[in-house]
């Protein structure tokens, strides 16, 4: 009897076994899934069937590309009738309504899989989903021997719910090369998004050629190197080498389109103006309301943030007032448009302080002689101009939504990051609209607790994230184009740090762009990220661990006593903490969901997560004086 119980246990753990290896976990989550029964598996006998276009094949040729690094096989093309035992890639001959451009149903057996699409890009996206289908070990970027290479037996219809999927990477605070945003593409396109938006320009370098203007790049591109905290680095002296930068060729520009192209990625280029200016400035002084000398911002402070606003201490903004300005916006809006194919240019347009211009002569006769009111009034005169100059090279402009400060001008869309609110006023107005609110998708805010996350500013943790809703109640779904993560990297110094900000947050963004919103489901989804963990750590790509990080609320309670309380973003972790310096494990002290009276004599609380009696978050050490600082501030 007792035989046969073992017997019966094993054959359980052996059904589990199969069944945990045939969970599916695809980020986005598809429109429509079913799971069928068994499963098709690829060995080097299978063919990857195509039609006889050119996009059927390239897309075939990515896909083998997984197959060979982490399998060490290829599979055969066969470009002609579907054979058994194939992947099949097909564009159908007349159009499936249900698909539109950019969806594609999947279809797994035991004999094999199907994938069909109105176009190129659905069939991209149905091999996006294959990969996601297949074991994690398919995302490795070596050979890894004795893996069964299954494909469950599913049947998926897939399409995105916005048209625009985005992610805006800085390249212009912290420079990355040609590769590392080839790179980055092929990171994003694994989880559907269709847009990099390449912010391009700004105070810390000029990081694209323009050949009329030899200046932006031999002056712009280069500032000095420091290490430490961005913002607070020490004054480059005059002796030190400016050879800290890079920027990219026109050459290297058309080579990047053309990459992203055959991901189906769209590139926008964005040239910050009028504000966040002082690389073109140092370049050509002539530029600013105040001529002089200027440098290439290198992370040395140049701005003053308060809470009420901001003013420049240099002063990094273009002339608004002066011609010069415009001929030089001409020269370099022409050559960005004749290398980006994309319908739209993106002209910055945010945080231009306007100190500067108070003060110049030049300034006020502009006001005078245009009418302008007041500044705001000034920085529109100036979008307006902008946009005509955008339009005469026959594109459309985008801006950062203050271009609706002083009065939006016709035709242009607005990206609203100050929240929802500049993304809805310019909806209500008809104006097309991408939400990227700092609030919900800013990619370089800290995702856990200041004690334990690189310090910046703001704290934005993947839950809110995924909390997005990126056309609000009352507007037109119609002009909201989509929504779209941002990546800024003043404090970004390398590609392993960019990885770990931009992942998993854009997880969340990607699954809010492409999937229903009726199939959102958080816990649902955390457990998806955690397969995709899995998969970043066979792709050898750095991603947050941050959600398993507790949460710390503190208070002041009677007697002025400092109270915590912890808290999760996710369900089912034990928080084990100490006040007596030494490191908790699962026997010391467990949150109980009651407030926790600090000892009057602690000087540190160390606290970490666990699941299942394992250790699953990071140590956090947090001082009292800073848990101090913290109920100070709530009281405020
Ligand atoms: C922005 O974050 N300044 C657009």
């Amino acid at each position: 009897m007792k035989k046969i119980i073992l017997a019966f246990s094993a054959a359980c753990m052996m059904l589990a076994t199969v069944a945990q290896s045939t969970k599916i976990a695809i980020i986005p989550e598809p429109t429509e899934l079913k799971q069928g029964e068994g499963s098709f598996k690829v060995t080097t006998s299978t063919q990857i069937s195509i039609g006889k276009d050119e996009a059927s094949r390239s897309i075939a040729n990515e896909l083998n590309a997984s197959f060979e690094k982490a399998a060490g096989f290829k599979l055969k093309v066969n470009a002609g009738a579907a054979v058994a035992n194939s992947i099949q890639l097909s564009l159908l001959k007349s159009e499936d309504k249900d698909l539109g451009n950019e969806g594609y149903r999947l279809a797994a057996s035991a004999t094999g899989v199907k994938i069909s699409a109105n176009k190129p890009a659905g069939l991209f996206y149905g091999v996006q989903t294959l990969l996601q289908l297949l074991p994690n070990e398919i995302e490795s970027k070596k050979v890894i021997k004795g893996i069964a290479w299954t494909v469950p037996s599913v049947s998926i219809m897939d399409k995105p719910r916005f048209g625009w999927r985005g992610l805006m990477f800085d390249v212009s605070r912290h420079f990355f090369t040609k590769q590392e945003v080839k790179e980055f593409i092929d990171d994003m396109v694994r989880y559907k998004f269709n847009m990099l938006h390449l912010h391009l320009t700004d105070d810390q370098g000029w990081r694209i050629e323009i050949k009329s203007l030899p200046k932006l790049t031999e002056v712009g591109a280069w500032n000095v190197k420091k290490t430490g905290q961005f913002n607070y680095f020490s004054q480059p002296a005059d002796d030190e080498p400016r050879n800290y930068g890079g920027f990219y060729t026109q050459e290297d520009i058309k080579e990047l389109v053309k990459y992203a192209k055959e991901r189906f990625v769209d590139i926008m280029p964005e040239i910050d103006v009028p504000g966040h200016s002082l690389a073109a400035v140092a370049a050509y002084p002539e530029l600013s309301s105040t001529p002089g000398k200027y440098k290439v911002n290198s992370g040395e402070p140049f701005m003053d943030w308060s809470d009420t606003g901001f003013t420049a201490l240099v002063d990094n903004a273009l002339c608004p007032a002066n011609e010069k300005v415009y001929e030089f916006l001409d020269k370099v809006f022409g050559e960005i448009a004749t290398l980006f194919p994309f319908e739209y240019i993106h002209m910055g347009g945010d945080e231009c302080a306007k100190n500067f211009w108070e003060k110049s002569d030049q300034v006020k006769a502009l006001m005078q002689r245009e009418n302008l009111k007041n500044q705001h009034e000034v920085q529109s005169y100036f979008v307006g101009r902008v946009n005509k100059i955008i339009n005469s090279k026959g594109k459309k402009m985008m801006g950062w939504d203050e271009i609706l400060e002083g009065g939006l001008v016709e035709g242009a869309a607005v990206m609203s990051w100050r929240g929802m609110e500049g993304g809805i006023d310019a909806a209500k107005k008809g104006h097309e609209v991408v939400m990227t609110p700092n609030s919900h998708v800013y990619l370089d805010f800290m995702q856990s607790d200041p004690a334990i996350e690189p310090p910046v500013y703001a704290s934005l943790r993947l839950s809110k994230t995924y909390q997005f809703e990126p056309v609000p109640e009352g507007v037109d779904p119609k002009v909201i184009k989509g929504a779209q993560a941002n990546e800024w990297s003043e404090q970004v110094f390398n590609t392993r740090h960019l990885q770990y900000m931009v992942w998993p947050r854009s997880l969340a963004v990607s699954e809010i762009a492409w999937s229903p919103k009726k199939t959102r489901n958080w816990n649902d989804f955390v457990s998806r990220v955690e397969d995709h963990f899995d998969r970043f750590n066979f792709a050898d790509r750095k991603y947050a661990p941050s959600m398993y990080d507790p949460l710390v609320n503190v208070k002041k309670g009677e007697k002025n006593k400092l109270l915590v309380d912890f808290d999760s973003e996710l369900s089912g972790l034990d928080i084990h903490y100490s006040f007596d310096n030494s490191y908790p494990d699962n026997h010391y002290a467990k949150y109980d969901g009651t407030s926790i009276e600090v000892p009057i004599d602690a000087i540190k609380l160390i606290l970490i997560s666990y699941r299942n009696g394992k250790p699953i978050g990071r140590m956090m050490t947090i001082g009292i004086d800073d848990l101090k600082k913290r109920a100070e501030k709530k009281k405020k």
